[in-house]
């Protein structure tokens, strides 16, 4: 497990990389209570089984749609009512904060000549809302979103709308993704990857290893430059 060579762009999954999906729940929990945490697991992780399953089913819907069933079955698994918390919620979802390494990291990245990028499912209105909120919009030359294949990761079709943005060779990429699940599509395409593993999670039994793995963003850039010297 090593890079091996200089990446020509640095491509970065959104949700739990960049931006914390938990963030949502976080800043309404006087709504939910001592279910808080509950629904905010089980919100992600319906969010996405459903895109696994739709793209399975040959049943694209956009990401804030995939978004907002995942949440009115978390909200009804935990026994709560109100359209208005769903709604509150979902508000939230278009101001998700970014974890703190996140714009210290683009910067030093931009710095060091490397172009950025971002890759998602989440529907191009969403990305720009996240990406306004966190004011990193400067430092990405990309925001690609998966809504104009209408299919979700982690299909091929969607590593390689990276290739085709950037104008790239799948092995010129070096993507960052939190999602173990999206580390293993992202490498099995073909790209360079390194597992942000801010939660310590075990390895995915599935085709495709990362080349490195970091605990947060921040040892990027030096992680970069070692291979660079
Ligand atoms: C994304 C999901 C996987 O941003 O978090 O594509």
């Amino acid at each position: 497990m090593s890079l091996q060579r200089i990446p020509k762009a640095c491509v970065f999954d959104a949700y739990g990389t960049l931006f914390d999906v938990h963030s949502a729940v976080a800043a309404h929990r006087s709504l939910l209570g001592d279910k808080a945490d509950a629904v905010s697991n089980c919100w992600r992780l319906k969010q996405l089984q459903y895109t696994w399953l739709r793209s399975l089913m040959g049943q694209y819907v956009d990401f804030w749609q995939v978004t907002r069933d995942g949440l009115d079955f978390a909200l009804e698994q935990e026994q709560i009512e109100g359209d208005d918390i769903a709604e509150t919620l979902m508000s939230a979802y278009l101001s998700l904060a970014c974890f703190a390494e996140v714009p210290a990291t683009l910067r030093a990245l931009n710095a060091d000549g490397q172009p950025c990028a971002i890759l998602s499912n989440g529907s191009p209105t969403m990305l720009a809302a996240a990406v306004k909120n966190s004011d990193i919009h400067d430092q990405l030359q990309a925001v690609l979103s998966v809504d104009g294949i209408g299919i979700y990761k982690p299909d091929p079709r969607v590593y390689r709308l990276a290739c085709t943005a950037l104008n790239l060779a799948a092995q010129e990429i070096l993507f960052m993704s939190s999602n173990a699940w999206d580390v293993c599509g992202a490498a099995h395409f073909g790209f360079q990857v390194v597992h942000i593993n801010r939660f310590g999670q075990p390895a995915e039994r599935l085709p495709g290893n990362p080349v490195a793995q970091l605990t947060t963003l921040e040892g990027l850039p030096a992680l970069l430059r070692s291979v660079a010297g």
